[in-house]
């Protein structure tokens, strides 16, 4: 089978065996990487035009409990300047993202114990209050069922957690002992349990990543259905063990993108700070390689460099309404639109 009938029999809606997705994934010309991205394309198009939604990021906390290796809010990296948003700054910035013409607001933090369940539900509820016609979603970690039910019913109505990796043994590479795959992904399927619309995902180019692993990410994704998936590349940051390890690359991220697309034809996908953050026009070459969302930052501007999970993050010195308008000008000039609406996913519009 040549690359293009591979991808022609995923746009169809098979699945490929691992010998054809490694093909895929390892092999592919200059012609059948545009045939690739021209077919994820066309795929977003049937589902969701040429519309892109906006997420408004509030990163509310860089204090995390857990000492992932790849990432700089870890808590063993000392020279991170640790923030935490009042409860009363977190609605500002939700109500300024509302004024902006945001309809989700994404809540991400580190796993900081200092928000106890009962202040992320008032968090949230008082969200919902003030502006009933936006979704809250939610990015703050690995956590008990019964808190996920708890928020659930407070008013969120996703979650993203990406699993990182479906391999154990990868897993243990990029995470101390105490944490486990297993109850990564328990959690996602508690969430799907519950009713969020749930998203998992991974860093391309991670640290010990062999394309068997994403193939084994891939048939995860095609197992749990997720309504969104955030993959972005990994990037070092220089206070962690892995600062000499290389970047994910443009390519890959973008070969993945399309794969996901074609995979799961109606998924919400991102075009990443992380992609932004590698090229220049890392997020314009994403949606056109079949990603439908972006995620502006809504941080106040002076927590903003504060979150950096990897270096050279890209909008840490930018006011929400700057980041806002851009990627509206950014979506315009390739041809896409940037719509004022929660973007659920197509499973869960008019409910
Ligand atoms: N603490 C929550 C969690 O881990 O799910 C939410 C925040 S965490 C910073 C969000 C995501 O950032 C992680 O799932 C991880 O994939 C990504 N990330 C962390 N370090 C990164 C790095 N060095 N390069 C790219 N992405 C990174
Ligand atoms: Fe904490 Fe999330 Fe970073 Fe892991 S990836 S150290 S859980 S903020
Ligand atoms: Fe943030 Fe351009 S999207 S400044």
């Amino acid at each position: 089978m040549t690359n293009k009938e591979r991808i022609q029999l995923l746009a169809k809606g098979q699945m490929l065996e691992d010998d054809d997705f490694r093909a895929l994934l390892t092999s592919l010309t200059k012609e059948e990487e545009q045939f690739l991205y021209q077919e994820a394309d066309r795929v977003r198009r049937q589902h969701y035009g040429n519309t892109v939604y906006l997420r408004g990021l509030i990163e509310f906390s860089n204090f995390c409990r857990n000492d992932c290796l790849y990432c700089g809010l870890r808590r063993s990296n000392k020279n991170c300047d640790r923030y935490r948003l009042t409860r009363e700054q977190i609605l500002r910035c939700a109500d300024d993202g509302y004024n902006l013409g945001f309809r989700t607001i994404v809540l991400q933090s580190g796993e900081d114990p200092y928000y106890t369940d009962k202040m992320i539900c008032d968090i949230v509820s008082s969200i919902k209050k003030q502006h009933p016609d936006c979704a809250v979603t939610l990015s703050i970690g690995e956590k008990e069922k019964a808190s996920y039910q708890a928020y659930f019913e407070a008013g969120a109505d996703r979650y993203l957690l990406r699993h990182e990796t479906a391999n154990p043994e990868h897993y243990g590479k990029l995470h101390p002992a105490e944490l486990s795959c297993e109850h990564r992904k328990q959690c996602l399927r508690d969430l799907k349990e519950i009713g969020y619309q749930i998203g998992c995902g991974i860093m391309v180019g991670a640290p010990y990543q062999t394309v068997e692993h994403v193939i084994e990410d891939l048939h995860f994704m095609k197992e749990l259905q997720p309504h969104m998936v955030g993959i972005g590349p990994f990037i070092p940051h220089q206070d962690t063990p892995f600062r000499d390890r290389p970047a994910g690359t443009l390519e890959d991220t973008l070969h993945l993108l399309s794969v996901i697309r074609l995979m799961l034809p109606s998924v919400l996908l991102p075009a990443t700070t992380a992609l932004g953050t590698i090229h220049p026009m890392g997020r314009e070459m994403g949606i056109k390689a079949g990603a439908n969302v972006v995620m502006p930052n809504l941080s106040p501007q002076d927590v903003r460099g504060k979150y950096l999970l990897y270096d050279g993050k890209i909008c840490t010195g930018d006011e929400a309404a700057e980041c806002r308008s851009c990627m509206e000008r950014r979506m315009e000039a390739i041809g896409y639109q940037v719509v004022q609406s929660r973007g659920d996913h197509a499973s869960f519009q008019n409910v």
